[in-house]
């Protein structure tokens, strides 16, 4: 079973993410897939507005790989794979113990990529582009 959401501007994206993050806690995982500019990062920005964390905090971690939010009641942990070279690459840089952080909610960016690091249970999140609009997939596994 699975959910399917249509945005019409990056706002009502954020919206959406702020709705999700209310059903996140400390140990859930969000893996976000979907194309450069899909809006994923917008949709974490709404994410860890749930968790007070700023809009303006929130960046996509390409260039770091990973970004930590001091949010409330739990940190966000914000991971991005697309410059990663693998999973043994991801392991050597500790994103292994990272990714499911039992004190924080996760949310990766390009996890397709790196499937092997995506705990379970999982959320599944998939943004398909078609104009300004966005269809959100959204599944549990
Ligand atoms: N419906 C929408 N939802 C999300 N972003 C949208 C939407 N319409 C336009 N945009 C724009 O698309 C871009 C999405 O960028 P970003 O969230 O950084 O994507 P990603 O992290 O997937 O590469 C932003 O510039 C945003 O303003
Ligand atoms: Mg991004």
């Amino acid at each position: 079973m699975g959910w399917i959401v249509e945005t019409t501007s990056a706002d009502e994206t954020m919206a959406f993410g702020k709705m999700l993050g209310a059903g996140l806690g400390p140990g859930s995982v969000l893996a976000l897939r979907g194309d450069l500019g899909a809006g994923k990062t917008c949709l974490v920005k709404g994410l860890g507005q749930h968790f007070g964390v700023g809009p303006a905090e929130v960046t996509s971690p390409t260039y770091a790989l990973f970004q930590e939010y001091e949010g409330k009641p739990c940190p966000v942990l914000h991971f991005d794979f697309y410059r990663l070279d693998g999973f043994e690459h991801a392991c050597a840089l500790g994103l292994d113990e990272m990714v499911g952080r039992v004190d924080g909610v996760s949310v990766v960016e390009w996890a397709e990529l790196i499937p092997e690091l995506i705990p379970r249970p999982v959320w599944y999140c998939c943004l398909q582009v078609d104009g300004a609009r966005r269809r959100i997939y959204l599944h549990r596994a």
